[in-house]
């Protein structure tokens, strides 16, 4: 057998193998970690944003003792509501989507990072363990007002 068959054959091999562990990562963030494209709960008609719950009402929402839900609505170029008031360690649920098209909604400081994509509800869950205010920020390009777009939340 001459050597270029052999080489071809252990890249094969391991070819075989790397796909073997992708599918196998990628089957255990499915099913072990949750992890999923949205279900028909997460779409939404961005025609009737402005009419349907639970973007009718933008805001901070108290959903339990310490528990709140912020609904944010995207457009090109701001965020609504734009200044966002949440009391430090609530476990804290953001929301949102755009109405037109894709921004991004990346809190500074924290690991919410979200892509906000016109049809798709998004969601990210946190806690703010200290008092501050952090720049709401869109992180996708947007159009020309995309360094305008902004907001700001304040932990009190
Ligand atoms: Cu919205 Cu960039």
């Amino acid at each position: 057998m001459s050597k270029v068959l052999v080489y071809e054959k252990s890249f094969l091999r391991l070819g075989i193998v790397l796909l073997i562990l992708c599918l196998g990562a990628l089957l255990y963030a499915n099913i072990a970690m949750g992890i999923h494209l949205p279900g028909r709960g997460g779409l939404i008609d961005p025609e009737h944003l402005e009419e349907t719950p639970p973007f009718n009402e933008p805001g901070v929402h108290q959903t339990g003792p310490n528990q709140y839900d912020v609904v944010v609505r995207a457009y090109a170029f701001l965020f609504v509501p734009a200044e966002i008031r949440l009391p430090v360690g609530a476990e804290v649920t953001f929301i949102a989507t755009s109405r037109d098209v894709i921004h991004g909604f990346n809190v500074e400081g924290t690991r919410i990072n979200m892509m906000l994509i016109p049809g798709q509800i998004s969601r990210n869950t946190y806690t703010f363990t200290e008092p501050g205010e952090h720049l709401l920020i869109c992180h996708e390009y947007c159009g020309i007002g995309h360094h305008l777009m902004h907001g700001k939340i304040i932990v009190e």
